[in-house]
């Protein structure tokens, strides 16, 4: 495959296909891109912004090097059997990315009739921003060469992470219900401000300038949370009081709760489950 020529498609440009269309948009040119969609007005204002071109999911299985299923979980089945008979007269090589949620690689080779090359991904809304955490798990046939291919596209999209497949389900636990979580967090810290006086305005301001900051710090000092909420706490200050009030309140283990509930209804979801 010429990294230069490469073709993505799309099938399916909701939240996450067309965020990652957009994300892809920034590196390779619009020609290079096709998308389609069910409704199809969404493909076609999508292909107007990203000067792409508007297709449909016959014409993608038949001619993207990098075929991205963007439909629910739900709907894989579906849109698989329509075009696993496209997929299965092509000559030249191709790859199958997923990002649906609970469907193994085996479930996707499954459906699609071969054991076509596939890359699982777990994105989170943030891509749409090029903030994403993006983890990804590749069958054991796609090449070195298609995966850096495919990393350099979406390169935009945000931090990507290897992880072995089996651990994907608790990773979209943090990352890509943890926006959900984070949001929740990021409200109430508002809420606060504005109960202590602050507008509405800059009590999300600052909340959401504090949550990405510390993100970020904890990323690049590569430093221990505690090491960080020590740093903050003078001996007898004020933001120690605040952090005895949260853990009296049970917030660690409310957060961890959230992760574990969400790990579980992504297991019972699974058409793997028993
Ligand atoms: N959203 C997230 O935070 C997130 C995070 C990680 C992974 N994911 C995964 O991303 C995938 C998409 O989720 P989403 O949130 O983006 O959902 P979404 O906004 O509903 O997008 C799905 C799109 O697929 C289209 N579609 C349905 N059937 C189709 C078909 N037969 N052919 C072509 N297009 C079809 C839908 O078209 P219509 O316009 O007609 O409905 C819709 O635009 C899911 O598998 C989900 O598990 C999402």
């Amino acid at each position: 495959m010429d990294k230069n020529s490469t073709v993505f498609g799309f099938i399916g440009t909701g939240n996450m296909g067309g965020a990652l269309a957009q994300a892809a948009r920034h590196t390779i040119e619009g020609s290079r891109i096709l998308l389609a969609n069910r409704s199809p007005e969404k493909a076609l204002a999508l292909s107007k912004a990203l000067e792409a071109r508007v297709s449909d999911n016959q014409e993608i299985a038949k001619e993207a090097d990098f075929i991205v299923l963007g439909v629910k979980p739900q709907l894989m089945e579906e849109v698989l059997a329509q075009i696993s008979p496209v997929l299965a007269l092509r000559r030249s090589p191709f790859l199958l990315v997923t990002m649906a949620t609970g469907l193994t690689i085996a479930r996707i080779r499954e459906l699609a009739g071969r054991s076509y090359p596939v890359i699982r991904i777990m994105p989170n809304t943030p891509v749409s921003i090029g903030a994403g955490m993006v983890q990804y798990a590749c069958s054991e046939n796609v090449a070195d060469s298609d995966l850096q291919a495919f990393l350099e596209a979406f390169a935009w999209a945000g931090r990507f992470s290897s992880i072995p497949e089996f651990r994907m389900d608790a990773g979209s636990a943090v990352s890509a219900c943890g926006p959900a979580f984070a949001d929740i967090f990021l409200e109430a810290m508002a809420d606060g401000g504005v109960a202590c006086g602050l507008s509405r305005e800059q009590a999300m301001e600052l909340a959401a300038q504090m949550l990405l900051g510390t993100a970020k710090l904890a990323l690049e000092s590569g430093q221990h949370p505690a090491a960080l909420k020590d740093a903050v706490c003078s001996p007898g200050g004020t933001t120690i009081q605040g952090v005895r009030r949260l853990e009296e309140a049970g917030f660690r283990g409310a957060v961890i709760d959230a992760v574990i509930a969400s790990y579980e209804r992504t297991l019972e979801l699974s058409p793997t489950h028993p």
